[in-house]
């Protein structure tokens, strides 16, 4: 990133490739490797798997360029961006209240993910340490159900992780960041590979892949609509300001939908490449597909204990997932930092600290839910960590999809938005961003409210 001493954003990426790279740090995490196989496993496989491609090429990708849009527009936090540009077009300030939403969400998605983080980090020692080499399907899950029921274990390593994050953004190395993705993405995509082959090769790959792949029209209910679209808003690092944050050091040069199109691509096929290393583990093990967060803590290791070199390759898997969640991780704090310092006139280092507290402190709550307070259901039948993760996942992402949507699409002036995209796209994009989107986005919750 380029500097310059001015208040405002004007810190730019350095290419187009840099910020492509920023983006698709934040998009892939622990939402492609650890969540998208769980889902669609607890939701009917292929019925989850085609209606979430549906929402990202519906709503995900009109809805990210338009956070990108307003971000390079304003060149400011969340809030004030979206205050702004309401101006610009004559509107009230109120749309503000979006970009507080979003950092909201994104606060509440921080908390639990750096427990799943935190999850990472343990596992990454265990493999290192050769505990799973030689250990059977059902060991491998003794030690999973072990591991959860101790509730200081989960608490340091969720703690290591909330200090991992806040400490990357209270000295802001950034650069190091962009450098070490470069080498760390596209190792995980090698890794992932191999699984997928040991994957298919060892195990059940028939069934995996009709589970996965097979079109079942009859799967397709209103609950596997919200849960694919919340999923598609969360992979993608849509609906909450996240990308309009990293949309603010944007160069006016770049072509924002090639390189959201290019984001999208490397996102999805992270998260395919790893249904395929996780489900025919699963069908030869006769494990449950729909046994939910758990699943790739259960299917892995099994691979790890039985491939030649598997103590090596189980650690640099979960080095590269730990380091894919922390630069999401990274995404997932900022704007709530930016915004408060811009707002609140916080240092950058108190508003880090701040945002790392309340995130820590409420993830306490998802980390207890699989020991002490196991008994504790929500609603009748959710525990906490269901309702922490699926809250702001499958509602205020897509709630804050569908504003940035009506802001992009009906709000902002036309003569706004048009500069900011290739001619020949903007036809399409507005049609997405002014209909479809919005529309997809009220049938889901009406149908799901309704049906
Ligand atoms: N996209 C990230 C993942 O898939 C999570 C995330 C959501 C990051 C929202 C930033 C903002 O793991």
């Amino acid at each position: 990133m380029k500097k310059s001493t001015e208040k405002t954003l004007q810190d730019q990426w350095s290419s187009k490739w840099a910020f492509i790279l920023a983006a698709t740090g934040a998009a892939v995490g622990l939402g492609n490797v650890w969540r998208f196989p769980y889902m669609a496993g607890t939701h009917g496989g292929s019925a989850f798997v085609l209606v979430y491609l549906v929402c990202i090429i519906l709503i995900g990708l009109p809805v990210m360029i338009a956070e990108i849009l307003i971000g390079r527009r304003a060149r400011q936090n969340p809030v004030s961006a979206m205050e702004t540009l309401a101006k610009e077009s004559g509107h009230t300030k109120k749309w503000g209240v979006v970009g507080w939403w979003g950092a909201a969400a994104l606060l509440l998605v921080l908390s639990f993910y750096s427990v799943v983080s935190g999850w990472s980090i343990a596992y990454l020692l265990r493999s290192a340490s050769g505990t799973f080499s030689g250990m059977n399907a059902s060991q491998v899950s003794n030690f999973w159900q072990h591991f959860l029921s101790s509730p200081w274990q989960l608490l340091t390593w969720h703690t290591v992780f909330i200090c991992l994050t806040i400490g990357v953004i209270v000295r802001g190395v950034q650069e190091g960041l962009e450098k070490a993705t470069k080498f760390m993405m596209p190792a995980l995509y090698a890794i992932l590979f191999l699984l997928a082959a040991y994957a298919i090769i060892e195990g059940d790959f028939r069934q995996a892949f009709h589970f996965l792949f097979d079109f079942n029209l009859e799967q397709i209910t209103p609950s596997v609509f919200i849960a694919a679209m919340g999923h598609a808003c969360f992979t993608l690092a849509v609906g909450a300001g996240a990308m309009l944050t990293y949309g603010a050091y944007v160069p006016k040069r770049v072509n924002i939908t090639t390189a959201v199109c290019v984001v999208a691509t490397l996102d999805v096929l992270v998260a395919i490449l790893s249904g395929l290393a996780i489900f025919p583990l699963v069908f030869a093990h006769h494990l449950t597909p729909n046994m939910g967060p758990g699943l790739m803590f259960v299917t892995l290791p099994i691979a790890f204990a039985n491939i030649p070199g598997g103590t090596l390759i189980g650690s640099l898997f979960f080095i590269l997932l730990l380091f894919a969640a922390w630069t999401s991780s990274i995404n997932l704090a900022e704007p709530m930092v930016v915004i408060l310092m811009n707002r609140l006139k916080l240092s950058r280092k108190k508003s880090a600290m701040l945002v790392g507290a309340l995130a820590w402190f409420i993830g306490i709550g998802s980390l207890l839910s699989f020991n002490v307070w196991k008994q504790v259901k929500l609603f009748h039948k959710f525990t906490i960590f269901d309702v922490a993760t699926n809250g702001p996942t499958d509602i205020m992402l897509p709630i804050g999809a569908l504003a940035f949507a009506l802001f992009a699409g009906w709000a902002m002036k036309k003569k706004f938005t048009r500069p900011e995209l290739h001619r020949k796209v903007f036809p399409t994009w507005r049609f997405l961003i002014r209909y479809v989107a919005p529309i997809g986005v009220l049938v889901i919750f009406l149908t799901r409210a309704f049906l």
